[in-house]
């Protein structure tokens, strides 16, 4: 059963509509990842979940309890910002306190709260530091273990991580995950950052000027984009031009290639050309039996480390793939003239 639903939400400022129309269940303990461009409404939708705006039209329901009309303190809501938003003046246990202050609870019951706090995100040592003498990291698990801290019943991550530098990013987003599995919290978390969301979230919900794309598991949402915005915006895409023969039975052509699409093309007729999108994965040198061969010129080469990286003209179509470094072959040079054999169940028939 659904633990957090939201209901034709909409959003506008003044005449500008932000939020159009926004629907998505989350079930209870769910990591969703909300990723989508700079201005897509991302922090918007956050912000109606918390409280902070009111919608202009729909409704927020939490745990079968209606909030739309709630005020953000009657909400049970932890949020984490993307700047380190910490009390500059207070401590680090005083602002794992604060929460638990202001619901007045006993002093001793805040002391065991704010020290098991403090324990989960393994700052137990740093209790009496001010935030301007901590990293950045350490600032934004303080301001995690405050959002946590009265026990919310959602948790709400908007682009916690952004601020950091690389290998920062990556640890810590692992131990939010962790500690979100081991606390079983219902999580919504924000990022434009494609590989942070494909790689912690249960389901991501791929936003596109206000509304969702798609709302799919990683490897869905990866594997099997449903529009050409989600296929663009999350991973790389190679994309070739196929013309239609049967459009009824999915019958196309690629270069000399005769191949049969899964599914119907709807609204094109024979000799009418679609685009075909591939992940570099589904592309190689190496001849596969049931690969369709499209000849080309090696464009550029690039050593990322344990692969390489091959961008290949095939008559007009750029393909970009990977291969693993092997320190016994030279990578491609460019304008050497090559093969390139691609899975025909990689390919994807892209939509408007
Ligand atoms: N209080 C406000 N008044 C007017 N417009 C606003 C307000 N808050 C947000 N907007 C506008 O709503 C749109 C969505 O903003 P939002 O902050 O939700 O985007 P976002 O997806 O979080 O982007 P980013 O990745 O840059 O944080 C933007 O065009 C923004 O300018
Ligand atoms: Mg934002």
């Amino acid at each position: 059963m659904s633990f957090l639903t939201l209901s034709h939400i909409k959003k506008a400022f003044g005449p500008v509509q932000v939020v159009h129309d926004f629907n998505m269940s989350i079930e209870k303990g769910e990591f969703v990842s909300f990723l989508g461009p700079s201005g897509c409404g991302k922090t918007t939708i956050l912000r109606m979940i918390a409280g902070f705006e009111t919608p202009s039209d729909g409704s927020i329901v939490i745990n079968g309890k209606d909030q739309t009309s709630l005020k953000p303190n009657q909400r049970n809501i932890g949020m984490v910002f993307q700047a380190y938003a910490l009390f500059p003046n207070m401590n680090v246990f005083d602002n794992v306190a604060f929460g638990l202050k202001v619901a007045g609870k006993p002093k001793a019951e805040i002391k065991a709260r704010v020290e098991e706090m403090l324990k989960l995100i393994h700052l137990e040592h740093l209790a009496d530091r001010y935030p301007y003498q901590m990293s950045g990291g350490q600032q934004q698990r303080v301001a995690l273990a405050r959002a946590l801290a009265p026990a919310p019943q959602v948790l709400l991550l908007d682009e916690p991580l952004s601020a950091l530098d690389a290998k920062i990013r990556v640890s810590l987003r692992e131990e939010i995950r962790q500690i979100q599995r081991q606390l079983g919290i219902t999580t919504v978390f924000v990022t434009h950052d494609q590989e942070e969301a494909l790689s912690i979230s249960d389901r991501i919900v791929v936003m596109n000027a206000g509304k969702a794309d798609q709302i799919g598991t990683p490897s869905e949402i990866y594997s099997k984009p449903t529009t050409r915005f989600v296929a663009n915006f999350v991973g790389t895409l190679n994309v070739v031009e196929a013309q239609v023969r049967e459009p009824a039975s999915g019958v196309v052509s690629i270069a000399d290639h005769v191949l049969v699409l899964p599914k119907p093309i709807d609204g094109k007729k024979a000799g009418d050309k679609v685009s075909l999108a591939f992940r570099p994965e589904a592309a190689s040198m190496v001849t596969a039996s049931s690969a369709i061969t499209l000849k080309g010129t090696v464009l550029s080469s690039h050593f990322l480390g344990s692969v390489v990286r091959t961008k290949v003209n095939a008559q007009g179509n750029i393909i970009a793939f990977d291969a693993f470094n092997d320190p016994n072959v030279p990578p491609p040079i460019s304008g050497q003239s090559v093969a390139i054999h691609l899975n025909p169940e990689g390919l994807m028939l892209l939509g408007e």
